[in-house]
């Protein structure tokens, strides 16, 4: 089947949704996404968006916090214009019908609330699960909106470019080129559509699936960033993985988040013999930025060799805690664990990917008529760490600037739809009868990357992690060419690509910075390094 659309756009979160609704008045889109549209990270997030709202806070300091976090990476432009872009975008969700927390006190009525590397309370929220409350009515308002059209369940593949030698959608680009759209795959039916597009759009999300221990949904498996790459765009920071100091641990718990505005409003983190560590690691102990507190952790769990710290906020008054975290509350009552009497057990685990397909101030690549948006995309905000609750920040007000130039762009080009697009071409390939290689190699690059490229590297971890993912990538070509393609096939070929980037960035990098640390060059080295670590696929003639 082919779909003809003025706009593709790949994913369902934050960024994909608010993109659409802004340029649903100029024309046709179709979003598509892998599962139900609100599997999304940004159903899950808990603490909420950074953004300057009261009379006690300031641009100035907002953008200081975010280049302090960012470790000399920052692109100082970029963050001005997104912290500036705050306040509309906040407005503009509350119009959408997004329900934030309110206070009546002093902050134009919403409730703000502190975390790790702000200096003044500025985290607007809808109680624990602002995540949530934002997806669920960005998708009611754009399910009710009839220029948009919903691909629940097809995953994209690969982007179709024009100057493109297509072969099973494989694509070999040059480097001045323009997309056309995309090959997706309708996963109840496992038939590959062709999306032809006047604009296309990835906002795909991040890639914690990379790690054995994420805070990230399934989802979550670095498909547009590897998309891109075999496009030929530009992808940038990959080695910045940054590592949420606080997920629970639990064996019953996949994946849940202990947010980190529980230590803003006291939480401290304890070892097992209930000492207060972060003392010995920062002046700002508990409020550090979240690279200092992870690899504290991790420090402190190498050294005691415990499962787990904990996060004790039982100080505080039960109703308090109950008020201000009940999803945590709640979803911890349900392992056991009363919070309002027990420390929680935490652990980091792979959480953000602060690099990504690298874009200008508009969300442009630099294949024509290619954008990304939200984690998928590089900008420059975050730098070689992201500052807490800058992510959904980001998100918004890129929508809100690439929905303008996309617009504008199809405006000025009067854009056509590329021609002649061959129809996907299965080739000859058979039903896999092997489905243990993909389910083994998914198991082993998680292991390897959280073994070996984790929060403290070292050039012989690293080494190692490239010789094995070299060979599991020849595996997975080879598969990839020999067997109908499949959901998790499509994931696990991604998911390699990414690991491989992540790898060759950290390679690259040759200090420490930010969330990178890697033991043989401890130091910071502005000199050689206060540079983005820029990769593109070689050029296959
Ligand atoms: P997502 O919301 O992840 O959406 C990605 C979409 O792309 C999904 O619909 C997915 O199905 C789709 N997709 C992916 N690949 C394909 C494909 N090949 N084909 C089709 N569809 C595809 N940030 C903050 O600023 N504040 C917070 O409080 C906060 N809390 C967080 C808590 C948790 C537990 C997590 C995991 C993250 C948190 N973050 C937070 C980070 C933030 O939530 C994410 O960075 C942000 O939501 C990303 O939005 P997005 O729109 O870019 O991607
Ligand atoms: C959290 O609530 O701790 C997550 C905030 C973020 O990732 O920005």
């Amino acid at each position: 089947m082919r779909y003809d659309v003025d706009f593709l756009v790949i994913g369902s979160g934050i960024a994909g949704l608010s993109f659409s609704l802004k340029v649903a008045k100029s024309g046709q889109v179709a979003i598509v996404t892998k599962k139900e549209a609100m599997e999304t990270s940004t159903n899950y997030a808990q603490g909420g968006i950074a953004s300057v709202s009261d009379k006690y806070d300031s641009f100035d300091l907002h953008l200081n916090d975010t280049l302090q976090s960012g470790d000399g990476l920052c692109k100082e432009d970029v963050v001005e214009m997104v912290v500036k872009g705050g306040p509309a975008r906040i407005r503009e969700l509350i119009a959408w019908g997004v329900s934030f927390t309110r206070n009546n006190t002093d902050s134009n009525g919403l409730d703000l609330v502190l975390e790790g590397g702000h200096c003044k309370k500025r985290i607007v929220h809808a109680g624990d699960f602002t995540g949530r409350v934002i997806e669920q009515a960005l998708l009611d308002s754009a399910r009710n909106n009839e220029n948009i059209a919903f691909f629940e369940n097809h995953i994209a593949v690969d982007l179709i470019t024009y100057s493109t030698r297509m072969k099973r959608g494989v694509v070999t680009a040059a480097h001045e080129d323009v997309c056309c759209g995309a090959y997706v795959l309708e996963t109840k039916t496992n038939e590959v559509h062709t999306f032809r597009a006047k604009t296309t759009v990835l906002a795909t999300g991040g890639a914690g699936k990379v790690y054995f221990y994420t805070s990230n949904p399934d989802i979550a498996t670095g498909d547009g960033i590897a998309m891109a790459y075999r496009a030929g765009t530009l992808v940038a920071n990959l080695e910045f993985v940054q590592f949420h100091p606080t997920c629970l641990y639990n064996p019953e718990a996949k994946n849940f988040l202990i947010s980190e505005t529980v230590r803003g409003e006291g939480g401290i983190l304890i070892d097992s013999q209930g000492r207060a560590f972060m003392e010995d690691y920062s002046p700002q102990k508990d409020l550090a930025c979240r690279d200092i507190v992870a690899r504290a952790i991790d420090t402190e769990l190498k050294k005691s060799g415990d499962d787990s710290v904990f996060l004790d906020i039982t100080h505080k008054d039960p109703d308090f805690i109950k008020e201000h975290f009940p999803n945590i509350y709640k979803r911890c009552l349900s392992l056991g664990i009363e919070i309002t009497k027990d420390p929680i057990p935490v652990v980091p685990a792979a959480h953000y990917m602060c690099g990504g397909v690298l874009v200008d101030m508009d969300g442009k690549t630099d294949v024509e008529r290619l954008y990304a948006i939200g984690e998928t995309a590089c900008t420059g905000l975050h730098g070689a760490n992201r500052l807490a609750s800058n992510s959904l920040l980001e998100a918004i007000v890129y929508a809100d600037r690439t929905a303008k130039s996309a617009i504008e762009n199809l405006k000025k080009e009067n854009a056509l739809f590329c021609q002649d697009l061959p129809a996907w071409d299965p080739m000859g390939t058979m039903d896999s009868d092997e489905a243990i290689v993909v389910s083994h190699n998914w198991d082993e690059i998680r292991r390897l990357m959280w073994n070996y490229v984790g929060i403290v590297r070292s050039n012989k971890r690293l080494l190692r992690a490239r010789d094995r993912i070299d060979m599991i990538e020849k595996e997975i070509h080879q598969y990839y060419w020999d067997f109908k393609i499949t959901p998790d096939l499509v994931e696990l070929r991604n998911l390699a690509v990414v690991a491989d980037l992540i790898i060759q960035s950290a390679i690259l990098r040759k200090e420490s910075r930010g969330l990178h640390y890697n033991i043989q060059y401890p130091q910071k080295d502005d000199r050689h390094w206060q540079k983005d670590t820029i990769l593109r696929r070689p050029f296959v003639g």
